[in-house]
């Protein structure tokens, strides 16, 4: 069984793909490494590559405002990306840097054994859910994976540019405060 001091060497020594020859930092993750929600958007952008820290650029601003408004305390949730290293030009992840990146986040499921995972965005919802996940249809649905509840939201980043869409996230969140607050009571 790997510890979290062993999931973050692997991260930092690993070069299985090209992406870890460009990136200026591994982005592994932010929050309480203990809680029991864990969100999983797609990979870092350029704001997270240069802090090594997941969404702390635009949408990470917009995310951390939803969650600091519903609201979720910091040490409530975890947060990070089916990839590790950014791919450049803010690209989604190919199928195969994807994949290789897998095993570290499902080490950090080993280690966090997590109630409820949270997708933000369909290519997360794509690696966790379904391979065909379609968003517009399926997010705000809960899916079990295993005894551990799933559910896909929209990508902070498609709200920036969709902000009527803003109230659907609201309610999304609003049914994760719910589901938290069954395993906290
Ligand atoms: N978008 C993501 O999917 N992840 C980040 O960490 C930042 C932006």
């Amino acid at each position: 069984m790997v510890t979290w001091n062993d999931l973050k060497n692997e991260c930092l020594a690993c070069n299985k793909c090209e992406l870890s020859r460009t990136a200026k930092n591994v982005v592994i993750g932010r929050g309480n490494e203990n809680a029991s929600l864990m969100f999983v958007g797609e990979g870092p952008g350029k704001e997270e590559d240069e802090q090594g820290l997941p969404f702390v650029g635009k949408a990470g601003q917009l995310l951390d405002h939803l969650l600091n408004a519903i609201p979720f305390q910091p040490d409530e949730y975890y947060i990070t990306n089916i990839v590790k290293c950014r791919p450049e030009g803010n690209r989604d992840p190919s199928d195969e840097e994807a994949q290789n990146c897998l095993p570290h986040l499902r080490n950090q499921f080993r280690l966090m054994r997590p109630k409820i995972i949270v997708c933000l965005g369909r290519i997360s919802a794509k690696y966790l859910i379904h391979p065909d996940f379609k968003i517009t249809q399926n997010r705000g649905k809960w899916f079990d994976k295993g005894g551990t509840k799933m559910m896909a939201v929209y990508h902070p980043a498609y709200l920036l540019r969709n902000e009527k869409e803003k109230v659907t996230q609201w309610n999304d969140f609003m049914e994760i405060r719910k589901a938290l607050n069954e395993y906290i009571k």
